[in-house]
């Protein structure tokens, strides 16, 4: 966590843009205006960048987030575009639409809440196209708030969250569209609305020549909603203390009993103890257990505290799911 004063920058000053993207490579949090909301971001390859996000925010679960990109030849090299994907990107890109493709690029675990798909964005703001492409990173971007509070229409809303939290932000003028970006899956050819937003559905399905679906849950993907993430195959066992014959086991800072895990798949979340490095390689490290073939897993208990409670909302329903 950054404790010193945030730095506000002008983004009418291409030496800012430059200096904040150096700052998103060197694994750094900036706020960035885009047509929609202030975005809190990060680079998208970097599980310990996009954990600064949610410690930074206070977030208590860990959502899938958008990845941002600034033309259409990144947006191809991160994911797979079928012919609806492709026809919305050339009639809303840049602009207020975020596209769930299936992932084929670099965009971390964490970043994709561990899911095989990703979201992905060409933001409207020419700021935040310049921005991402000086970066040279996808960047990661949720709205630049404190969980729970409204999302940041100008830099001095960002500041008012996040002053000390994050390292600069760029000021652009307020943000003309206000509200979210529509979201749409395109995982198949039938595309389905997961968040209204800056586009209406109107004229998404005038693009599309077809209706939209509405998700197969029903209503709104909520944040954290349990569909919207990785599920593991392997029964979690919580709070243990040791592991039992057959068991994998996911620890955190060396607690499980060592004399059963011999022989054993096990992995840590972080020896040294540090939350953030747990919820970076919280994702893959769950994926990793499937790959084994596991079909039990003791789970250390993870401290409930700052990106702990994030870990734990994770894992409870990852258990509950059994
Ligand atoms: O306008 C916007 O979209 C703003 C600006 C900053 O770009 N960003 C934003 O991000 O609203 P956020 O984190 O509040 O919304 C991300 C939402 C998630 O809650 C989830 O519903 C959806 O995007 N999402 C992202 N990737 C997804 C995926 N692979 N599968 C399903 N949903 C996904
Ligand atoms: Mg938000």
């Amino acid at each position: 966590m950054n404790l010193k004063q945030t730095l506000r920058l002008d983004a009418a000053s291409p030496a800012d843009v430059t200096r904040a993207a150096a700052c998103l490579r060197a694994g750094g949090l900036v706020g960035f205006p885009t047509e929609t909301v202030y975005g809190l971001g990060a680079d998208a390859t970097s599980g310990s960048a996009v954990a600064g996000i949610y410690q930074a925010k206070g977030r208590p679960a860990f959502n899938p987030l958008i990845a941002h990109v600034p033309d259409m030849a990144s947006a191809l090299q991160q994911g797979e575009f079928f012919p609806a994907a492709l026809a919305l990107a050339k009639a809303f890109w840049p602009g207020p639409l975020t596209l769930v493709v299936p992932h084929r690029g670099n965009v971390c675990d964490l970043a994709r809440a561990g899911l095989a798909s990703v979201g992905l964005r060409i933001p409207g703001s020419a700021i935040a196209r310049a921005l991402i492409a000086a970066s040279g990173r996808p960047i990661a971007a949720p709205s630049a708030n404190r969980s729970g509070h409204v999302s940041p229409a100008s830099a001095a809303h960002v500041l008012d969250d996040l002053d000390g939290r994050i390292d600069i932000v760029l000021d652009g003028g307020p943000c003309p569209v206000g509200v979210e970006s529509t979201i749409v899956a395109c995982l198949d050819d039938a595309p389905v609305l997961l968040r209204p937003g800056g586009i209406s559905g109107e004229a998404i399905e005038a693009v599309l020549g077809l209706p939209l679906l509405a998700p197969a849950c029903g209503g709104i993907l909520a944040p954290g909603q349990l569909a919207s993430h990785y599920a593991p195959k392997a029964f979690l066992r919580l709070n243990a203390m040791r592991m039992e014959p057959g068991e994998a086991g996911l620890d955190f800072a060396g607690q499980l009993a060592p004399s059963a895990a011999l022989g054993a798949f096990l992995l840590d979340l972080s020896p040294g103890g540090d939350l953030s490095q747990a919820a970076a390689s919280l994702f893959s490290w769950l994926r990793a257990l499937d790959t084994a073939g596991a079909t039990g897993v003791a789970v250390a208990s993870i401290p409930d505290h700052g990106l702990g409670a994030a870990i734990n909302d994770r894992l409870v329903r990852a258990a509950a799911r059994n």
